[in-house]
């Protein structure tokens, strides 16, 4: 099999892990990067040993490059997206999709213009915590799943990121940040999403950042940052969700899903790995379940690996476009919901991705 070859566009924080992940495989090489500082282009490329560092322009010029890896902020990911499309390149993007619906659609009619693939980040699904809690849920060990809740509270990126600004921006804000690792793993276990309803709140026009190097800098906020929802799945089931950077602390647990036959307790789905515990009926306490799959550790990246296999062997995608272009519009329901004052209806909708075949029990 031939190596697809990709081009990396935005190099900034989370650029590393991809890079690290990418690195030595045999399906896939990264043979340029790219970013609108130079620099950072230029430091990632010393750092991983990547032969091109080009300029954008270049790099979606180059008939060499196969898929682009669009690793920039969210404000940039559908321009970058369609451009590489336009191209005539698959793509694979950092989540979200895009920070309109309108543009997510672009998005994807391009692509299937263009007879082209397009995946998105999160990935945290295909990573072993996550497969095992799907292959319990397949296996009958809660029955069928009731209701889930999902909780990421938090007090904002302004304590850790070198860069938090775009965190506030509208099409940001903790939903749109966070939203997706939740929602996608609860679409992976669950099943897609036929209607919701949400409240949201602006709790502080202005915040600090306290990390370096923009120690003491003012962001306006312009997104909601307390945003809570109720989500009634196509099976049946129904998930309550909140996502908020205003809680200094919480015990609440990252992710649960109860049904008629016990519960389980889902691990942080923005990591790969456990604890999965498990809970029948009667039982006084939680049991933790052994892993049915491996990538535990950060395995960012595993998305568009198996997004090369996909192009191989003439599949979609798991993380795919139409999964992200479902979690977006959930995204977006939300927060219309709690503007209008009514449940949202959704109109998209999507396949629950392939479970990944359980290799440590086979
Ligand atoms: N930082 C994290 O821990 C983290 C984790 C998971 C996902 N993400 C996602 O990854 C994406 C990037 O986040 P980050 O933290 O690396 O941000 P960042 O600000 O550190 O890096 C983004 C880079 O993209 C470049 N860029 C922006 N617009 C561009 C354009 N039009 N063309 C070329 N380059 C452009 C910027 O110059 C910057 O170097 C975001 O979508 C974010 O949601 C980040």
């Amino acid at each position: 099999m031939e190596q697809i070859r990709i081009g990396v566009i935005g190099c900034g924080n989370i650029s590393d892990i991809y890079l690290t992940n990418l690195q030595k495989l045999e399906s896939l090489v990264v043979v340029a990067v790219s970013d609108l500082n130079h620099d950072k282009a230029i430091e990632k490329a010393e750092k991983y040993e990547i032969p091109h560092v080009l300029s954008v322009d270049e790099l979606l010029e180059n008939e060499a490059i196969d898929l682009v890896l669009n690793l920039t902020i969210p404000a940039a990911h559908a321009e970058v997206s369609l451009r590489a499309l336009e191209a005539g390149k698959h793509v694979y993007s950092e989540k979200p999709l895009a920070i309109t619906l309108a543009d997510g659609e672009k998005v994807l009619a391009k692509a299937k213009e263009k007879n082209l693939l397009v995946g998105v980040a999160p990935d945290t699904f295909l990573g072993g915590g996550l497969q095992t809690c799907r292959e319990l849920i397949k296996n009958g060990a809660i029955g069928e799943p009731v209701a889930a809740t999902a909780f990421m509270m938090g007090h904002g990126p302004e304590s850790w990121h070198p860069d938090p600004e775009f965190f506030y921006r509208a099409g940001a804000g903790p939903m749109f940040d966070m939203g997706p690792y939740y929602l996608t793993a609860l679409i992976h276990l669950i099943g897609p999403i036929r209607r919701l309803t949400g409240s949201a709140r602006i709790t502080s026009s202005e915040r600090t950042i306290t990390s370096e190097p923009k120690y003491g800098q003012k962001i306006k906020v312009e997104t909601p940052t307390h945003v809570a929802g109720i989500l009634d799945f196509e099976n049946g089931a129904i998930g309550t969700m909140i996502t908020s950077f205003d809680v200094w602390g919480s015990k609440t647990p990252f992710l649960e899903i109860y049904g008629t036959n016990g519960s389980l307790s889902v691990p942080d789905p923005n990591t790969f790995g456990g604890p999965v515990l498990l809970r029948k009926p009667g039982e006084m306490d939680w049991t933790e379940v052994a892993f049915t799959h491996g990538s535990l550790e950060n395995s960012r990246g595993i998305g568009v690996i198996d997004m090369v296999d996909a192009l191989c062997s003439g599949r979609e995608p798991r993380a795919s476009g139409e999964l992200a272009y479902h979690v977006l519009e959930v995204m977006h329901g939300i927060h219309d919901s709690s503007v209008k004052g009514e449940h949202y209806k959704m109109n998209s909708t999507c396949k629950q991705p392939e479970a990944l075949p359980s290799e440590i029990l086979s």
